[in-house]
């Protein structure tokens, strides 16, 4: 089925499988490098045409969206997050935005998970360590670092990638702690302890995993406040948005030994990464490959063009945000 015509802008080079069911369906233009487009060239190339196919890479900010051809009536992120989406002018212009929830939450969580296993026990440095041939030998106190059995993992964001951190966190013996917006249900809950506070999250938190959705208020929360909060030596993984972090005070709790180590799949400025990070060993850090397998990253382009093909066909699509 083709959707009478409607053309879509790609802005990036999505996996094969993807690309092929958005040629057969849509009039494409698309990006076939890896290299994204400038915002001026996403824009002179968006004329005439329908929608556009983006990721979280892409800022449509509101000068971007202002510029925006009036063909454009529908932006659908090939994400889950979507704070790289002015809604609110887009509400104003009547574009119509969709994200790509679920598909990539256990992906994610797996993510999440690594880090907290890698930066805990030192994984970034016996890697090197072995790799560097610097490694001499095995001593009864080399590379030791805590145990995940019996501890506190805090969960702050109890949505869907935080109660797979969650499943998982359990199958490795951890006690679960979270806070969310609102109370999960008791069937979604589980055994998990609710905090009402952020705050008092942090307090209890021997491991904090970040699952929470970027926003403005939610910009540096973890800061050199919120992290005194912390027990001593505890471990924080972000696999969510680098934005969640105020990386100088992160930096100064890990060179300081207050925090044990961090585990990041996310920048702040991502891809650059504050250098300081560089030099310290008690982090360990990955290049924002929560969602990064390909079973995940086919299904996210399936539900972003799943969206598009609802929306073209006059219906609302499952995931639409405004
Ligand atoms: C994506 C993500 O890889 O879905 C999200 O919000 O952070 C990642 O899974 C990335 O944002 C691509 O758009």
């Amino acid at each position: 089925m083709t959707y009478n015509g409607a053309k879509l802008l790609i802005t990036l080079r999505f996996p094969d499988p993807v690309l092929a069911r958005a040629k057969r369906d849509y009039v494409c233009t698309f990006n076939d490098k890896d290299i994204g487009w400038s915002e001026d060239e996403i824009i002179a190339k968006a004329e005439d045409h329908d929608g556009i196919l983006c990721s979280s890479t892409n800022k449509f900010t509101r000068a971007v969206v202002d510029r925006l051809p009036k063909s454009i009536r529908i932006i659908a992120t090939y994400s889950v997050g979507f704070e790289h989406l002015d809604i609110d002018t887009l509400k104003i212009r009547d574009i119509s935005a969709t994200n790509t929830p679920d598909v990539l939450s256990k992906a994610t969580a797996d993510i999440a998970f690594m880090l907290l296993l890698c930066a805990s026990r030192r994984a970034g440095e016996a890697e090197r360590m072995v790799r560097n041939r610097m490694w001499e030998g095995w001593t009864p106190t080399q590379l030791l670092g805590p145990s995940l059995q019996g501890k506190r993992l805090g969960i702050l964001g109890m949505g869907n990638i935080g109660r797979e951190v969650a499943t998982r966190a359990r199958a490795f013996g951890m006690e679960v702690h979270y806070h969310n917006r609102s109370r999960l249900t008791a069937n979604l809950e589980k055994d998990a302890i609710y905090h009402d506070k952020p705050e008092n999250l942090l307090q209890i938190s021997e491991f904090l995993s970040l699952n929470c959705p970027m926003s403005e208020k939610m910009r540096h929360f973890i800061n050199a406040e919120t992290l005194k909060l912390l027990p001593p030596n505890s471990v924080l993984i972000n696999s969510a948005r680098g934005g969640l972090i105020d990386d100088r005070a992160l930096i100064a709790a890990l060179k300081s030994g207050r925090l044990f180590a961090a585990g990041l799949d996310v920048f702040d400025k991502e891809p650059d990464v504050n250098p300081a990070y560089f030099e310290l060993d008690n982090v360990f850090m990955t290049p924002h490959i929560g969602s990064a397998t390909i079973e995940t990253r086919n299904a996210m382009g399936f539900r972003a063009l799943d969206n598009l093909d609802q929306f073209f066909a006059g219906q609302r699509p499952i995931d639409l945000i405004t």
